[in-house]
């Protein structure tokens, strides 16, 4: 008998006079995990923001189960710390612990236990090591947040979640940056929380991942309630119509695109290169029209080599050639002086300017190009409106702050910004993390618009469909050397994979 803990009842939500959520509802039971899902900008994450006290809601009303009467009562979320009394957290994608301290001390910041008035150090220390347990980190309570991977950290912020009694988890695209056995991993967190009466809201764009952990999944559409499914009683074609209100046409394998045509130039090339500490070097060529995907595993040297493209990190052995030229790449000015761009898969570091418009983040390189020459207001304005646009940026105008748009309008703004440079020669690491399945078809089509044109695209993904889908030719990496070099004809996954693996 399922029990509900949190019900949500048309909930609104307007920014600026802009409707974000229309009468939204949204239950939770005890022990569940419940998938929230919709395209790119559908109000996903200010649902849970509403629900954690970072937005306060226009309409509507929350109600949360008593602990002692055991009842569904009306309650007011003023402030995010409002929500952690209540047991309600939130483990935001970029996360929030302090760098320099502790793990123990992120963990109980504002909640020291004490005894006699002063900090009891070993009982902090005590229960991290249990809560730490509780999350599958075998890590000391004393180490410093500096030193975690990014997979650790997002475990110690559930952990922190943990110990204030928490009741519900809330988890926003929280695989995103993990590799395959991290996410395994996590899995097996969320397994356990659920056995401990947890409930947790569950936020993705991962199809495969909501079938496997998801109990039920309730669709968003540009704001609206479309309705909530049990997992086992739907499909992906279900979902994906709710989301979309239409069909999305086959999204399969496109596993002949390497037949399509003959290339003649070679635009860029490398030759005996090292990455990193790996003693095998790498020779990858590049020709005009072509987009070459890069598959390979976390560790594989895959993002390496791109950074090593950029000018980000320094080529220790080995040349570069652009159209057969030799060229020198010690900076990314160095790098698009010479017309290589570079979509990091790290958009918060590489990508954005945080606080700065849609408009003036697009622009961004292009002025950097022309730095002889300032374009006027209005041919930034109209770079900027042409490329929201093309990239169906969800947006009010090209004048809204970068920081106010959803996860997948992000990273189609990093993108025009790459597109607005027009370089020759395209390096897109995970061009569409985070994104919708709707705005990976556009993006995909744009990808293929690039090629048309001439450029050359170096595509780095670790999404198997999306490289067999995009790519003219497959290359997979494995300690930080090639495996595999074909063009993509009959290749499948596995083959891929194998390779990745061997
Ligand atoms: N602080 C804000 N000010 C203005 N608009 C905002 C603000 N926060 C969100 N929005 C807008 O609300 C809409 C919904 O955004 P939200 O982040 O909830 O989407 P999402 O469903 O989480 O999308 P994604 O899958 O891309 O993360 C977007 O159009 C976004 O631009
Ligand atoms: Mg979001």
């Amino acid at each position: 008998m399922s029990e509900e803990v949190l019900k949500m009842q048309k909930i609104s939500k307007s920014f600026s006079s802009v409707k974000i959520l229309e009468k939204v509802n949204f239950d939770l039971n005890k022990g569940e995990v419940h998938v929230l899902i919709g395209e790119n900008g559908a109000g996903k994450s200010t649902l849970m923001k509403i629900l954690t006290g970072v937005y306060p809601k226009d309409e509507g009303e929350i109600l949360l189960k008593n602990k002692e009467s055991g009842q569904l009562e009306p309650i007011d979320i003023p402030n995010p710390n409002a929500a952690i009394q209540l047991g309600i957290n939130m483990v935001f994608q970029e996360t929030n612990l302090l760098e320099e301290m502790t793990v123990a001390e992120n963990i109980f910041i504002g909640y020291e236990p004490t005894k006699n008035g002063f900090l009891d150090k070993k009982a902090m220390f005590n229960q991290t090591v249990e809560l730490l347990k509780r999350v599958h980190l075998n890590i000391s309570p004393n180490i410093l947040v500096s030193s975690l991977t990014a997979a650790q950290r997002q475990s110690v912020e559930i952990a922190k979640s943990l110990s204030h009694n928490g009741r519900i988890l809330i988890l926003d695209e929280p695989t995103s940056s993990l590799s395959e056995r991290e996410v395994r991993t996590l899995f097996a967190i969320i397994a356990d929380l659920k056995a401990q009466g947890v409930s947790i809201v569950y936020i993705s764009h991962r199809m495969e991942e909501l079938f496997e952990i998801g109990d039920r999944i309730t669709v968003l559409r540009d704001g609206t309630f479309v309705g909530t499914l049990n997992v086992h009683e739907t499909n992906e074609e279900e979902i994906v119509n709710m989301m979309i209100g239409r069909k999305l046409e086959d999204t399969q394998n496109n596993s002949n695109r390497g037949k399509r045509i003959n290339y003649s130039k070679v635009a860029f090339e490398c030759k005996n290169v090292t990455i990193g500490d790996f003693k095998d070097t790498v020779d990858l060529k590049i020709h005009s029209g072509e987009i070459v995907g890069v598959y390979g595993l976390v560790g594989s040297g895959r993002s390496e080599l791109a950074q090593i493209f950029y000018g980000i990190d320094p080529i220790r052995k080995g040349t570069v050639e652009k159209a057969g030229k030799k060229i020198s790449i010690r900076n990314p000015e160095q790098a698009i002086k010479h017309g290589i761009a570079l979509l990091s898969e790290d958009r918060k570091k590489y990508g954005f300017i945080t606080g700065k418009s849609i408009r003036d983040n697009i622009v961004l390189m292009k002025l950097r190009e022309l730095s002889y020459y300032r374009p006027s207001l209005k041919e930034e304005t109209d770079i900027a409106v042409k490329y929201m646009n093309d990239l169906k940026v969800a947006a009010s105008s090209e004048h809204q702050s970068i920081s106010s748009l959803s996860g997948g309008n992000q990273q189609k703004v990093v993108l025009s910004k790459i597109l607005a440079m027009n370089p020759d020669i395209l390096i897109l690491d995970e061009p569409t993390r985070g994104v919708d399945v709707g705005a990976k078809a556009e993006i995909y089509d744009i990808i293929y618009g690039l090629a048309e044109s001439g450029k050359a695209i170096l595509m780095i993904s670790s999404d198997l469909p999306e490289i067999l889908r995009v790519s003219d030719r497959v290359v997979v990496m494995h300690d930080g050397s090639i495996k595999m070099d074909e063009p993509n004809v009959d290749l499948s996954q596995e083959k891929i994979l194998q390779a990745a693996l061997s």
